[in-house]
């Protein structure tokens, strides 16, 4: 072969892998992308009344999309415990053992929140005493009862206003901030060593005092001795008023600045009028997951994105807020929504760049990072030039034959 049809055949290689992407079934998702980028998961939240769904759970189960599950609802206290004593494990369990069967991580959510509790907690005249051995109680039967399958905890969720002050809820009220201290200090004691044990809250992007009041609380812990590995925002977006990224990577490295992990935990980005978003809105949208998205490959303490179901058909969006909707990845009809396509053309620049980037700076690959998992290194560590003056000189080739094609037309 010549030198100029060697050319050619590369550049025909490169464009036949571009235009297999977008077929299905794709070579690589966005779990698979997280991956590369030395992240640990790109998850969703799902709840045993999708497992029916032949669909959705085919996408669910889809090692290159998701590599994570949250449980919706079944974790929460009114499910789990609905009775003083009485547990109810059995659709966490459902959820918990999925995704064992699919190979996703399991995030577990939630311990101590003032939402969806049984009436006997909320409507006890508990003493301060009580109140903490129910926490107690409920923390150390939940987290024992799933041991090892949670790679974090959603210990304690939604303490604080938006004003930044702490939430009246039946714990606020009886047992003061203490009671924040005391759910992580018994979850410490019963979990697993290596369990992520996180404080979640929504609105730490957008609202300022929230986010000091959140940062104090992580200081306020750590100052008492109170281990705390991470901070779950839940990243709960609308269209057209996602913050900057410039401003959600400050945030994130605000918190994780703390020497916590960071994560979003529930990311939707929801159409404030999903009847009339016009075409518009919806490039806005597939914008404002990139930015959320990249805001976490930004800074090195994001661990993962959790998106709070993948598909409009699940989403809880316009249940709790009449006429917003619109706000997941995939349509009601499992339809990749643009947004769904931005992100992923966004993490595969990304992996690229990443990898040509190194070259150029450290002039060895001795830069690539790896992600301690429960599941093992996932990303690995090779040294030496080689193989990036390999993917170097593919490049240049690359971009050549492209330069040449284009001046032969
Ligand atoms: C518990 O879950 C199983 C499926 O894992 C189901 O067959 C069974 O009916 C459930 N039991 C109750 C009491 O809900
Ligand atoms: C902060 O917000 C909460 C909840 O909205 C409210 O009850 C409280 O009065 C506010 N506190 C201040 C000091 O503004
Ligand atoms: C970039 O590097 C990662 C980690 O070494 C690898 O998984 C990925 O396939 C590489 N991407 C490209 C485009 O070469
Ligand atoms: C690259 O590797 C070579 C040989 O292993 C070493 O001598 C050199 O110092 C390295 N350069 C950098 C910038 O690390």
């Amino acid at each position: 072969m010549t030198r100029i049809s060697v050319l050619l055949t590369t550049t025909l290689l490169a464009t036949t892998t571009i235009a297999q992407s977008n077929r299905e079934p794709p070579s690589t998702g966005l779990h698979s992308l997280f991956l590369s980028a030395g992240k640990l998961y790109f998850g969703t939240a799902t709840e045993t009344n999708n497992f029916a769904d032949p669909t959705y759970q085919n996408i669910l189960s889809n090692p290159l999309e998701f590599g994570q599950l949250t449980p919706e609802n079944s974790q929460k206290w009114g499910l789990i415990q609905p009775q003083p004593g009485d547990f109810s494990f059995n659709a966490s369990d459902q959820v918990a053992s999925l995704a064992n069967s699919y190979n996703h991580l399991l995030r577990c959510h939630t311990l101590t929140w003032h939402s969806q509790l049984p009436p006997f907690v909320s409507s006890t005249s508990w003493t301060p005493d009580t109140l903490r051995q129910l926490i107690t109680t409920h923390i150390t039967s939940v987290i024992s009862h799933f041991g090892s399958a949670c790679y974090a905890w959603d210990v304690v969720n939604e303490a604080l206003n938006e004003n930044g002050t702490f939430r009246n809820s039946v714990f606020f009220n009886v047992l003061g901030e203490e009671y924040i201290a005391h759910s992580f200090e018994v979850a410490r004691e019963v979990a697993p060593p290596e369990t992520k044990l996180y404080y979640n809250d929504f609105n730490l992007e957008t609202a300022p005092e929230k986010q000091t009041a959140a940062v104090e609380l992580v200081k306020s812990l750590q100052s008492k001795g109170v281990k705390i590995d991470g901070v779950g925002l839940q990243a709960h977006f609308t269209v057209g008023q996602t913050p900057s990224v410039e401003s959600l990577i400050a945030t994130l490295q605000r918190f994780a600045d703390l020497g916590v992990d960071v994560a979003w935990t529930e990311l939707d980005v929801a159409q404030e009028d999903v009847e009339t978003a016009s075409e518009l809105a919806v490039e806005q949208q597939a914008s404002d997951y990139v930015v959320a998205v990249r805001a976490c490959l930004e800074v090195e303490r994001c661990v993962g994105v959790t998106v709070w179901q993948f598909t409009d058909r699940y989403s809880w969006v316009p249940g709790t807020f009449p006429g917003k909707g619109g706000a997941c990845l995939w349509t009601e009809d499992y339809q990749r929504k643009p947004a769904y396509w931005a992100v992923k053309r966004f993490l595969e620049g990304w992996v690229a760049r990443m990898n040509v980037t190194r070259a150029f700076v450290g002039g060895n690959e001795t830069t690539v990072r790896t992600v301690a998992s429960p599941r093992g290194p996932l990303t690995e560590v090779t040294s030496g030039s080689e193989r990036l003056e390999g993917s170097l000189v593919k490049v240049a080739f690359i971009s050549f034959g492209v330069w040449l094609v284009l001046n032969m037309m």
